[in-house]
């Protein structure tokens, strides 16, 4: 197979991590006899530097023609005061809304060689943490009707939901529980909220096709309390685009480290946004500090989802686990005992543990 990869560095460490991702998909690429074409495109900070705005129109045609995007982060505080509308985080909107992209998938994976590195009591993760989180990423109120008074003392911001929105988002929700565990929670605030009422009742039209899927309700602010009170309920989790920004945050920090964890960003047909969930982390950029785990973990998104090569994501999450288990570590998730190695380091180990028997 012959891939067409677009890469998106950004700002920050995002180019330091999407180099160590290339060398582990570059490794991948050896033991399989899989070729990869990489094309580097400008998103964030350094294109309004370069071009003056945020998103360049070559970067999102090029992305659109390409099979997958891997990208670093975007932002830092260099562009802290460009207004709302030129921000470099408006180059990930652009994106995800220019590519039609749906359907954002965020693990939580607790691994258990860092269980020292959960915040929550030993009792309550006994056993590991693995929820996949499956956030609408298009609609919602980050995509609704927004405005502000010509006097600048009120404000509003619009929530609005389709049936064909909530199809669409939901049938992927129901495909990944079929492959995982069989259960599902759909998140939603429908005593209140219009959009939440119609939300779930399309999933409960959606259910009778997965007969083989256990479907449950809750409201986000008890989906919200459970993360934290008894968290291994949860399998797959399904919300719309804000609960789901808070929930995938939340549920990532219970598993203690910022710099492990992946997503995914996709649609109906095999194209997809691969990206760590953390940002530029500009306070480290450039002194190979960063962890690369949450982009090389991306990486390996991009070949089960895109490219669908199970056995080579599986490769490369092997391998990630092997360096883990070896005790190497970078600063954010070191502890006593570990081996403490640079971005580089831990690239290379990752790269060196892809396929090794
Ligand atoms: P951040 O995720 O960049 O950093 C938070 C903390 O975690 C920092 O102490 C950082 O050093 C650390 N950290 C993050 N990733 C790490 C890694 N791979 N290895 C080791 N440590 C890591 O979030 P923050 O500080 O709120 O935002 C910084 C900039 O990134 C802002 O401009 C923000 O807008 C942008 N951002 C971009 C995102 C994206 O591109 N998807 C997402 C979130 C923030
Ligand atoms: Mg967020």
């Amino acid at each position: 197979m012959k891939m067409d990869i677009v890469l998106i560095p950004g700002d920050g460490i995002g180019p330091d991590i999407v180099r160590e991702a290339v060398k582990v998909l570059d490794a991948v690429m050896d033991k399989s006899g899989h070729t990869v074409k990489y094309t580097t495109c400008l998103a964030g900070g350094c294109a309004i530097d370069e071009t003056g705005v945020p998103l360049p129109p070559s970067t999102l045609e090029a992305a659109q023609k390409s099979d997958a995007v891997l990208l670093g982060a975007v932002g830092g505080p260099k562009w802290d005061t460009v207004p709302g509308d030129m921000r470099p985080e408006k180059a990930l909107l652009g994106l995800r809304g220019g590519l039609g992209l749906f359907c954002n998938l965020r693990p939580a994976i607790l691994y258990p060689q860092l269980s020292a590195a959960c915040p929550l009591k030993e009792e309550v993760v006994a056993g590991g943490l693995d929820i996949m989180v499956v956030r609408e990423l298009t609609g919602g109120i980050y995509f609704g009707e927004r405005g502000l008074s010509a006097d600048g003392q009120s404000a509003y911001d619009t929530m609005a939901y389709s049936t064909a929105e909530v199809e669409r988002i939901a049938r992927k929700a129901f495909e990944i529980a079929r492959g995982r565990s069989g259960r599902l929670t759909s998140v939603d605030k429908a005593n209140i909220l219009e959009t939440s009422r119609l939300w779930r009742k399309t999933v409960e039209c959606c259910a009778t096709a997965y007969p083989d899927v256990q479907l449950t309700h809750l409201y986000v602010d008890n989906a919200a309390m459970q993360l934290v009170r008894a968290p291994r309920q949860f399998d797959v989790i399904v919300t719309e685009n804000m609960f789901g920004d808070i929930l995938s945050d939340e549920a990532s920090m219970i598993t203690g480290s910022i710099g492990m964890l992946p997503s995914a960003s996709l649609r109906e047909d095999s194209f997809g946004m691969y990206e760590p969930i953390h940002g530029s982390a500009p306070d480290i950029a450039g002194k190979d500090l960063a962890n690369p785990l949450a982009t090389i973990l991306s990486a390996a998104m991009m070949l089960r989802h895109t490219f669908k090569l199970e056995e080579e994501a599986k490769m490369v999450e092997t391998a990630v686990s092997r360096v883990l288990e070896a005790g190497w570590r970078t600063g954010d998730i070191f502890s006593e005992g570990c081996s403490k190695v640079g971005t580089r380091q831990m690239g290379t180990l990752v790269a060196e543990a892809v396929g090794q028997e």
